[in-house]
């Protein structure tokens, strides 16, 4: 089983935010880190932590001799993908067809989530104040396609609000979705007060090529990032003077304004408060945090070969070829000469690779949480990626090799000789 494999894995097991920081958390146990809780007050000894905040989770280790003042390492990345996602309402009757309204997250390519079977993923609030997530695994749920012969232009462009909902019953179900899936997943649908489900892809991961050389999957973007970010963090040998830390955000997908995406104090907290139990004071806290950089690693565009003319002609980027630097004039990368230097020299140190990527200037960027990482805590912070295809599809394509190449690089970012 090689790196592919395993994220594969790590992606079939994380169907949404908070799975991904279930299984990240997961995998950090397993490799020594203790969860604290954000309540409770903050480890002083030196070791191992990681806190969650629904689905971002923060991750450190302060095994290394460190004063407190020293400089943080950090990988960033976030949790969330786009999706079609259940409705508050979301029971509704077409004469005896039970049909499950849904709704977009983010910016899916919408044919995409059509004619595939389909399972729920998410997290519900219980009167009691607890929480659960749940995961069916197993096709419940389908959005099928309207015939090609009764309208052409619906059935290739469709309606955001009016083409989504899927059909998951037929004759006789005249339970609520809820009722369903609380007798199968063993509570009470009464007490079920809030709730963030999704529709997430049944089918696993896969290796697809003549040699497998590459990885189909569902939210490569970003899990690709959450899972090389979780390895380079268990990889990276501590170094003197310096503390690495992994922080997965939710909510990039749909601007990060929330208390626990990237505009939130999350990272600002784990920072400041691990000074403050370090010994330090507040401004312990800023000399840290103007020493300190960040890598924010979402997914790139590899040059698309049936869409050569969508790239910029000097920075065409190969599947296979490397990381992949994210530079933008325009800021929708924070990525500036001080991060580019930190993230060339991992490279150098991993002996991987490293491709440039610049966006055509006639078409609008999307972005990342690096820049607004960047903005609230005033650490720099360089843009990187893995390079892959089919961005925002329901099932994305990347080359094998370059799991391997981003962990690498990314360790030795966290881990700098
Ligand atoms: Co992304």
């Amino acid at each position: 089983m090689d790196d592919a494999d395993l994220l594969g894995r790590f992606i079939d097991a994380s169907p949404s935010p908070f799975h991904a920081c279930a299984t990240a958390a997961a995998t950090l146990a397993e490799a020594g880190w203790v969860e604290v809780a954000e309540r409770d007050p903050w480890p002083s000894e030196p070791g191992r932590y990681l806190v969650r905040r629904s689905g971002s989770l923060a991750a450190w280790s302060t095994e290394a001799a460190t004063g407190p003042a020293d400089p943080f390492r950090i990988v960033g990345a976030h949790t969330d993908s786009p999706n079609l996602r259940l409705k508050q309402h979301h029971d509704r009757r077409f004469d005896n067809v039970a049909v499950l309204a849904l709704e977009p997250y983010g910016g899916p390519l919408l044919t995409t989530w059509f004619d595939r079977d389909l399972g729920i993923a998410g997290r519900l609030g219980l009167r009691d104040g607890s929480e659960r997530l749940v995961h069916v695994d197993e096709p419940v749920v389908r959005v099928p396609n309207l015939a090609i012969h009764l309208d052409r232009d619906a059935a290739n462009a469709p309606d955001r609000q009016r083409h989504l909902d899927a059909i998951w019953a037929v004759a006789g179900a005249d339970e609520p979705f809820l009722t369903w899936l609380g007798r199968r997943e063993g509570f009470d649908p009464a007490d079920v007060l809030g709730f963030e489900l999704m529709t997430t892809d049944t089918l696993p991961s896969v290796r697809v090529g003549a040699r497998g050389e590459l990885l189909s999957a569902p939210r490569l973007d970003n899990q690709a990032t959450c899972f090389a970010g979780v390895r380079a963090l268990i990889d990276a040998a501590p170094a003197d003077g310096l503390r690495p830390v992994l922080v997965l955000f939710d909510h990039e997908e749909v601007g990060s304004t929330s208390e626990r995406g990237a505009q939130s104090d999350l990272l600002a907290t784990v920072i400041e408060r691990t000074v403050l139990a370090a010994g330090g004071g507040r401004d312990e806290v800023h000399r840290a945090v103007a020493g300190s950089v960040c890598a924010s690693g979402d997914m790139a565009h590899a040059t698309h070969p049936n869409h050569a003319d969508r790239h910029e002609p000097l920075h065409r980027v190969a599947l296979g070829g490397g990381p992949v630097l994210k530079v933008n004039q325009n800021l929708r990368y924070a990525t500036d000469t001080r991060g580019t230097v930190a993230f060339a020299r991992a490279c150098e140190q991993a002996e991987v690779p490293l491709q440039r990527y610049v966006h055509r200037a006639d078409l609008p960027c999307g972005s990342t949480i690096g820049p607004m990482s960047a903005a609230r805590t005033g650490i720099t912070t360089v843009d990187v990626g893995a390079a892959q295809l089919a961005m925002h599809s329901a099932r994305e394509l990347m080359a094998a090799a370059d799991v391997a190449s981003y962990v690498a690089a990314l360790t030795a970012f966290l881990a700098p000789a």
